[in-house]
């Protein structure tokens, strides 16, 4: 008998549904005497044991199923430590329930937040397995989580979409595509679009640059130039605060988002008609695409391998197309960023994509 926790944790997005039947599929088609507790949003169901008993059957036709059949929530790392409103002691509320329960193990799909808790599970002495979630794809020790390209899609054809208008009206167009600490989806989703320029956190801009190359393309015969910015990007004026002085101003912001800052500042120095779009939550929602499908089945497959198999504390993920397992240690706490001497960077300007660097 395998007694099997469960949970979602974290903001959601397209494939978890998929990964978690692919787990259980690959260990109810091995072993008959399997239970299934599905906790509810995320860690919170852990801490306050709210659960639901589940079969293979609850499973069934969700492959292609947006968002997660458990709920999610946000428990951030740095408050669970922390005793809630009640008192209750967070990390001793989870490993009670998970021994009074009697769990052989967690199955937990998230991204970096959630992955800091898994590995404090860990170290407590539970036996834990993860899946690597996240339209953001800034999961360290993986070369993709699922959920990103099904975002890069959205993203994308959002993009292409502005292009029609964009060239009908002439206009500088921006368009903030999700990523606040990392630009892996903007970069993506700019490049498959053809976006002009291309603003993610991890390379400071500088505004005049921005404006120098739309009017290069004004200068060439453009009509129009499209922004890909990511909710995240920084001037280069701004990377240079200190925490402190970057909190401070940003209790006096008055802007919905950066990509608005943006546009008024391209509207101070210039003639260009601006407009934003913000795609938001759309970037996060509906159907999985067919690569999602496919890798989420493959980690949920491998993740239930491990199981089978006793082999605990570790996530699954992809390097150079191959499924891996990597220790929670190594994963718990690390960001997998865009460099800005990455290749992939590289070849983006050489193709004439400005970074506003
Ligand atoms: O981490 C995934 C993500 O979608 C980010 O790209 C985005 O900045 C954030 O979550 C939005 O969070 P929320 O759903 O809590 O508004």
């Amino acid at each position: 008998m395998k007694r099997i926790g469960m949970l979602t944790s974290g903001g959601d997005c397209q494939a978890l549904n998929a990964a978690m039947r692919g787990v259980v599929k690959s260990i109810t088609n091995a072993e008959k005497d399997v239970e299934i507790y599905g906790f509810l949003e995320g860690y919170k169901g852990l801490i306050y044991g709210n659960f639901t008993m589940l079969t293979g059957k609850d499973f069934a036709g969700i492959l292609t199923k947006g968002g997660t059949i458990l709920g999610s929530s946000r428990t951030p790392f740095k408050l669970i430590r922390e005793p809630d409103e009640n008192g209750l002691d967070k990390v001793e509320a989870m490993k009670q329930n998970y021994y009074k329960l009697k769990l052989d193990c967690l199955v937990i799909l998230g991204g970096n937040g959630t992955h800091k808790t898994a590995n404090l599970l860990r170290e407590e002495g539970l036996n834990v397995v993860t899946l690597p979630k996240t339209i953001d794809n800034d999961l360290w020790g993986t070369d993709m989580t699922f959920g990103f390209q099904s975002a890069v899609d959205i993203a994308t054809e959002a993009i292409d979409r502005i292009h029609t208008t964009a060239d009908s009206h002439g206009r500088v167009f921006i368009v903030e595509v999700m990523g606040h600490k990392v630009g892996w989806l903007t970069l993506n989703a700019g490049m498959a679009s053809g976006a002009d320029i291309i603003l993610i956190p991890e390379i400071p801009y500088d505004i005049d640059k921005i404006i120098d190359k739309i009017h290069e393309r004004t200068a060439r015969g453009s009509k129009f130039t499209i922004l890909a910015v990511a909710e995240g990007a920084i001037s280069k004026k701004d990377a240079k605060l200190s925490k402190k002085e970057y909190k401070e101003k940003m209790k006096n912001y008055h802007y919905p988002s950066v990509s608005y800052e943006i546009a008024d500042l391209i509207r101070e120095k210039s003639d260009y008609d601006v407009r934003v779009t913000v795609p938001g939550h759309t970037q996060r929602g509906g159907s999985p695409c067919p690569y999602d499908r496919v890798f989420a089945s493959r980690l949920g497959s491998e993740a239930g391998k491990l199981i089978l198999e006793g082999e605990y504390g570790f996530m699954v993920g992809i390097k150079n197309r191959e499924i891996i397992k990597v220790p929670l240690e190594e994963v718990a706490g690390k960001l997998k960023s865009v460099s800005a001497d990455a290749t992939i960077v590289k070849e983006a300007k050489m193709l004439g994509i400005s970074f506003g660097d």
